[in-house]
């Protein structure tokens, strides 16, 4: 019998359409960032956060969500400053509303699992600090690999967290 295999993310895939809608509600103008960018690392951040996530044991659909949504503050807002704390009831919100629409058909993300998502999302930005919280500190990592490899400025703290997953990996460091 042929051999397959089924990763369960199919809250992150409903999750990944939904916020691909909001952005469709923002324009470019007056914004920090380009929303393709925005697009383009809530996309490659989840798969990351997901790759990051099996080798490290950690459930990967939920660290896929946390890769995807990390930023939405920054999609709703177009500001950057503060878009961590900024975003903690945005992430909240969101991920209920998606439980409203979307929970019996694909599953609902738990109470605790939107906590630990909204605790990631607070945090991220905060690179030079390092805690026990192995979710928080992957969703770290995983933002500033992904800048990385997107051909961003990557510098100290930039490289220590790119580097602890190309360690991961097996990859050669920085
Ligand atoms: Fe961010």
């Amino acid at each position: 019998m042929k051999d397959v295999h089924e990763l369960q993310v199919r809250r992150l895939n409903s999750i990944l359409e939904l916020l691909l809608e909001k952005t469709k509600e923002f324009s470019d103008i007056n914004r920090d960032q380009p929303l393709e960018w925005s697009i383009m690392h809530m996309y490659t951040c989840s798969q990351l956060a997901k790759l990051l996530a099996i080798k490290r044991g950690i459930d990967p659909e939920i660290a896929g969500i946390a890769g995807a949504i990390h930023d939405l503050a920054i999609i709703e807002t177009g500001k950057f400053t503060d878009h961590g704390p900024n975003g903690a009831n945005l992430v909240r919100d969101f991920l209920n509303h998606y439980n409203k629409k979307f929970g019996d058909n694909y599953g609902f993300v738990s109470d605790d699992e939107i906590e630990l998502i909204v605790k990631a999302t607070i945090h991220h930005s905060d690179k030079k600090q390092y805690s026990d919280d192995k979710f928080v500190e992957l969703v770290k990592d995983v933002d500033s690999f992904d800048r990385y490899l997107h051909g961003k400025e990557t510098y100290d703290f930039y490289i220590e967290r790119t580097n602890r997953v190309l360690k991961d990996l097996k990859y050669p460091l920085l």
